[in-house]
């Protein structure tokens, strides 16, 4: 990571952040039960739960065992997500009855909760082309008992044009940087081989996401990545086709803004209006978001 020195805020918080473990959050699905009563019967069952003063769905969980063992979670009253990972869906703000593209859905985290936001109603499409993870996605729909969406199995950046969707959102495949905490050999950083290929990848996507949303949509763009050229460079190809401009989005947690260049790579002061996620900012893992909307 040492590449990333001149451009992480307090480097010597991030590298000593990254060498502690990290607590499980659950979110609470809503679709099923209230967070009153899920932290409940939870603590009634010996778990500590501190809820994120930020989302009134979600809690830090402590325990004895596992927080995947339990009859509430195979019921499907929570899904156990990372704290950052909740941000790109509270950036993409589904609401009832819009019709809405998870484009790189497996398994399953961000598109039961657009189906909770969306309130069951609505068109979802959760889509992605990894068969194994097909399965998983499937798993969650059915454990959280999400009606409003249909799978699909496409390479996202050949998904046919047709529906206008309201809001499409992009949780692409990518080198995971941020997920340091948990799988430490990424300390160290991804191979750059990897991150090049990563970033074509995310390019195809993003540019095909735009030309899915109506105009006047909202595509949200996220990765669990630190390395700016799957970040800033993905949407400053994107905004270069000239289909869509750059929102601003204030996450109600610290964070740091977008980077304008890095490497002698320039991305222009308009990539500010994106959030990067360092795991020292609030006790989780790494992230990037930006919110474009689609202007023709
Ligand atoms: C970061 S994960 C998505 C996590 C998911 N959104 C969630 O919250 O649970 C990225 C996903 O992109 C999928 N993927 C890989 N190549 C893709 C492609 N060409 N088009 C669409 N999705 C792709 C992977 O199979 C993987 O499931």
């Amino acid at each position: 990571m040492d590449r990333y020195k001149e451009i992480i805020p307090a480097w010597e918080r991030f590298w000593e952040t990254l060498h502690r473990p990290l607590s499980p959050v659950i979110r609470t699905n809503t679709l099923r039960i209230s967070p009153l009563e899920l932290q409940k019967r939870l603590e009634a069952k010996g778990f500590r739960l501190e809820p994120l003063p930020w989302d009134e769905t979600a809690f830090k969980v402590e325990g004895e065992i596992p927080i995947g063992n339990t009859v509430e979670h195979w019921l499907g009253y929570y899904y156990v997500q990372e704290a950052t990972q909740a941000f790109p869906v509270r950036a993409l703000a589904p609401r009832p009855g819009e019709r809405v593209l998870d484009l790189c859905a497996a398994p399953g985290g961000k598109t039961t909760q657009i189906a909770q936001l969306m309130e069951n109603k609505g068109l979802l499409v959760a889509n992605d082309p990894a068969p194994k993870r097909l399965r998983a996605l499937l798993a969650n729909l059915y454990r959280l008992g999400v009606l409003c969406a249909v799978v699909t199995g496409l390479r996202g950046e050949e998904f046919p044009k047709g529906i206008h969707f309201d809001r499409v959102l992009v949780d692409a495949p990518c080198s995971a940087e941020g997920t340091a905490r948990r799988h430490p050999r990424l300390r160290r950083g991804a191979p750059l081989g990897i991150i090049r290929r990563m970033a074509g990848l995310q390019k195809r996507l993003l540019s095909h996401a735009l030309k899915l949303v109506r105009p006047g949509g909202i595509v949200v763009y996220s990765t669990c990545t630190i390395a700016p050229e799957e970040n800033e460079a993905v949407v400053k190809y994107a905004l270069d086709q000239g289909l869509a401009e750059l929102l601003p989005w204030e996450p109600p947690v610290p964070y740091s803004p977008g980077l304008t260049s890095f490497s002698g790579e320039e991305y222009g002061p308009e990539l500010k209006k994106a959030v990067r996620f360092y795991p020292h900012h609030f006790d989780s893992e790494g992230g990037f978001v930006a919110v474009l909307k689609r202007t023709s």
